[in-house]
This record gives C-alpha cells, structure tokens and sequence, in this order.
C-alpha cells in the first residue's frame, strides 16, 4: 500500500506493507533516519516520535496507521542549521555517549517542554521513564533538559 504522510512539514509518500512499523518506513524508506531501532517492542524509547502531536513509538505504530497524519523526528525539531534548544543542551550538558538514546530522549524532552516548560524533577523523570540509556546514568540527561527548560524562560 502507498502511504501518504507529512514528515516534519513536508509530504512524503512511501510504499510499505501492511505490516511495517512507522519506524521502518522512517528510517528505510522516508530517508529520515535519525529515530532509532533498539527494542522495537516499544521498551525503549529510542524511537520516540510526535504524531499529529502526541509522543509515540514508532516501533509500535504501524506505517499504515500514520497514513494522512503528521509525524515530527528528532530531525524535525531543529530550525533549518539551528538546533532546537534542548538539542542544544545535550550537546551542552555532556548528555551524549553512544547516542543511541539520544534521538528519543530529545523528542520526549522537547515535548515536555512544550507542555511544562518549567517542569520539576518528578515531571521530568516521568517525561523520561519510557526513555532508556544504558550509558550515562541519567544525571547529565536531567541537567540537560533543566538546561533547555532555563534557556526557554529567558
Ligand atoms: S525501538 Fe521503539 S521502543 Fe525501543
Ligand atoms: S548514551 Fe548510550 S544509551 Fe544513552
């Protein structure tokens, strides 16, 4: 089946089958692939997603399910050259080893944010609980979304 889906604000079209992830279709066929695949049984969060809005995984969406919807990725939240303030504060805080996390850990940043943009240490370890990251033992990942939360209230 063809898929007809806006990718961070463009239109894009891919053929999958029925049962691809969104993921798949992402990463494979739509040449946006900044999501990543640890799990791919929605234990991760490494392919954290918004469609139309709402965080996700996109390893547990079907391709065919975000057919006419909106889908934004790690790729999306960045303004042309300029980084999104909380990707700015991974970079910042030393929040990045292997990187694996990283892509989903932003998007579920961001979205926090955007819901809570001065969110306490208990909303932000909520944001964050579907988010694993084998590496850095968490403490640079919270001083980096502490990091964005102050940049956005300047
Ligand atoms: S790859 Fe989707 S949650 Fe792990
Ligand atoms: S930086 Fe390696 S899993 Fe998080």
């Amino acid at each position: 089946m063809r898929i007809t889906v806006r990718v961070n604000g463009a239109e894009r079209q891919a053929d999958c089958w029925e049962g691809e992830s969104l993921l798949y279709a992402l990463r494979e066929k739509l040449e946006v692939p900044g999501s990543k695949n640890a799990c791919e049984q929605g234990e991760c969060g490494s392919c954290s997603v918004l469609l139309d809005g709402v965080l996700v995984c996109a390893c547990l969406v079907l391709a065919a399910q975000a057919d006419g919807h909106n889908v934004v990725t790690v790729e999306g939240l960045a303004d042309g050259d300029g980084l999104h303030r909380v990707q700015e504060a991974f970079v910042e805080a030393g929040a990045v080893q292997c990187g694996f996390c990283t892509p989903g850990l932003v998007v579920a940043a961001a979205d926090l944010l955007e819901h809570s943009p001065d969110p306490s240490d208990d909303e932000i370890r909520e944001a964050l609980s579907g988010n694993l990251c084998r590496c850095t033992g968490y403490t640079k990942i919270f001083d980096a979304v502490r990091m964005a939360a102050r940049e956005g209230s300047r």
